[in-house]
């Protein structure tokens, strides 16, 4: 039999490490917290923990803006804090993978601060990507940046510095874009992760993973997008910072460094891409182990889209033998209640769909509260605190990154010591979606989800990869995974608005819903697992 690594078939929950759990009573998670915290990672069933940033930042991008990549923020712990808890993680059987966020530093980094004092055409210039701006007059004074790149987050992607160069930067100002055909660049990455892998992570989530290359001369684009818009799949297909060939060879050399280490060590690339065979590049057998798949978590909530997505994912990857990577949820997107359509509706379509996405063949990563369902927050503007939306650049991700509620009826939920406020509020309702609620409540979505993934535990012995799409009309999802040494499991989403006939699908071993299945009809908004 061939060795399957680890992530082969991971369930990864995704810990947001600033709204998991606060050991201090700042309002603030940190690494204690989430130490406090891994045995419900355990008990969920998850077979890993990726934790976002927690190195030291002016958090100016809540931690994507990293002045020091090789240590822990006061605001999060310390490094015993992170070895303590990596430790932990370990003792109870769970992977741990870091995110290292290659594509920019913070402008507090010592190589920015370096850079500033220095002089054009330096070498402390040419870690980061600086230009001379454009001539508008005959004198030859430079008015306008270098290109007309705008930045993800609002505005130019181009600012100004005193003696009139400028540097790129395809988020905030405070996260500059390192220039990666620095051989500089590449060495002091490389010991990075070899930092962290000496320390014992599992793996790494590279962070914007198809941003590191640009095109050669840094041409303009033909269709900036207007402020506030963010880009689709097409957009992002034909923009010369984006998913540029000489990207992979990144990750041809990451690849090594992983391959050194013992125990099968993984990175799991953020790219996104126009297309799933774009995606597929990032998988190749000498490149990254994993690559989200973001058409996934942008599909619609359509067995329809769900279906196209599933056929072109399975196909691009095939090839390069990699197996693919689920996700409906992160930090960055809308949460799934909100986004199927909200309320009960939202919620019932938000655990069928993760139901369904259980069921594949491949790796999944769930973020930290869809296990209890929770929707998206209107955080009031006043308390918004993402610069996407303070710069103009899209909506705002607060909503998803509002505090776990653990426990108790009021916030903070367990999250903070009583009496203080987390950095965003909880709102009043979530008294009902604590997680010491869910447990006591049978057809709750935290239970839902451990009854998923110890089944999908269970099932995957007597597995295999390989799935069969069932034709049930266009609004059904339906797959079965035949066992090489067991029973199929079948797999049915209904994105109908009737119920639709189920009878002769097998013993039902999972419903999303309590009134899933009556007289063998599968509800609308519903998913069913069933054993044939
Ligand atoms: C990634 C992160 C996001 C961050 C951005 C810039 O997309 O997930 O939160 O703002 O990169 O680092």
């Amino acid at each position: 039999m061939t060795h399957a690594p680890w992530w082969r078939h991971a369930v990864c929950y995704q810990i947001y490490v600033r709204s998991y759990a606060d050991s201090d009573g700042d309002g603030v998670g940190d690494l204690r917290g989430v130490l406090a915290r891994l045995s419900y990672v355990a008990e969920l069933g998850a077979d890993a923990v990726w934790l976002t940033p927690f190195y030291p930042s002016p958090q100016a991008d809540h931690g994507y803006d990293v002045a020091d990549y090789r240590d822990v923020d006061p605001l999060f712990g310390t490094l015993d804090d992170f070895d303590a808890m990596l430790a932990q993680a370990h003792r109870l059987g769970l992977r741990v993978i870091v995110d290292v966020v290659p594509n920019h530093s913070s402008s507090d980094h010592r190589w920015f601060q370096e850079a500033l004092t220095a002089s054009p055409g330096s070498r402390e210039r040419a870690r980061y990507i600086f230009r001379d701006g454009h001539a508008d007059d005959a004198a030859g004074t430079t008015t306008r940046p270098p290109n007309n790149w705008r930045s993800v987050f609002g505005g130019p992607a181009w600012t100004q510095v005193p003696d009139g160069q400028w540097y790129l930067h395809l988020f905030d100002p405070g996260q500059p874009d390192f220039d990666w055909t620095n051989p500089q660049v590449h060495a002091e990455f490389e010991t990075t992760l070899r930092f962290w892998l000496d320390r014992g992570v599992d793996g790494f989530r590279v962070d914007v993973a198809h941003a590191l290359a640009k095109a050669d001369g840094l041409p303009d684009i033909d269709d900036p997008l207007p402020d506030g818009e963010l880009e689709d799949a097409q957009t992002r297909g034909r923009r010369p910072y984006w998913d540029q060939p000489a990207v992979h060879e990144i990750y041809r050399r990451w690849h090594r460094v992983l391959a050194a280490y013992p125990d099968d060590r993984m990175a799991i690339g953020e790219a996104w891409v126009g297309t799933p065979e774009a995606m597929a590049r990032y998988v190749a057998p000498d490149e990254l182990q994993q690559c989200f798949n973001f058409h996934w978590l942008e599909a619609d909530w359509s067995a329809q889209e769900f279906r196209d997505v599933l056929a072109a994912t399975l196909a691009a990857v095939e090839p390069v033998g990699a197996s693919p990577t689920w996700v409906l949820s992160n930090h960055d997107v809308e949460r799934t209640v909100t986004r199927y359509g909200g309320g009960s509706v939202g919620l019932a379509r938000a655990r069928a769909a993760l139901l369904a996405m259980l069921a594949l063949p491949g790796s999944a990563y769930v973020y930290q509260g869809e296990e209890l369902g929770l929707p998206e927050v209107d955080v009031p503007p006043v308390e918004r605190q993402d610069p996407q939306w303070l710069r103009g650049g899209g909506p705002s991700r607060d909503g998803c990154r509002v505090p776990m509620p653990w426990g108790g009826d009021e916030p903070p939920y367990g999250f903070s010591a009583d009496g203080v406020t987390p950095w965003l509020r909880q709102p009043a309702e979530w008294a009902t979606l604590t997680v010491e609620h869910q447990e006591r409540d049978p057809s709750s979505t935290l239970l839902l989800v451990r009854s998923a993934l110890r089944l999908r535990r269970e099932l995957l012995k007597s597995l295999g990869d390989k799935i069969e799409v069932l034709d049930r009309g266009s609004q059904v999802l339906a797959f079965t995974r035949p066992g090489p040494t067991g029973p199929p499991l079948v797999c049915v989403l209904n994105s109908d608005t009737v119920a639709i006939d189920t009878s002769d699908l097998g013993e039902p071993v999972l419903r999303s819903h309590p009134a899933a299945l009556t007289d063998g009809h599968l509800a609308p908004d519903c998913a069913v697992w069933f054993r044939d």
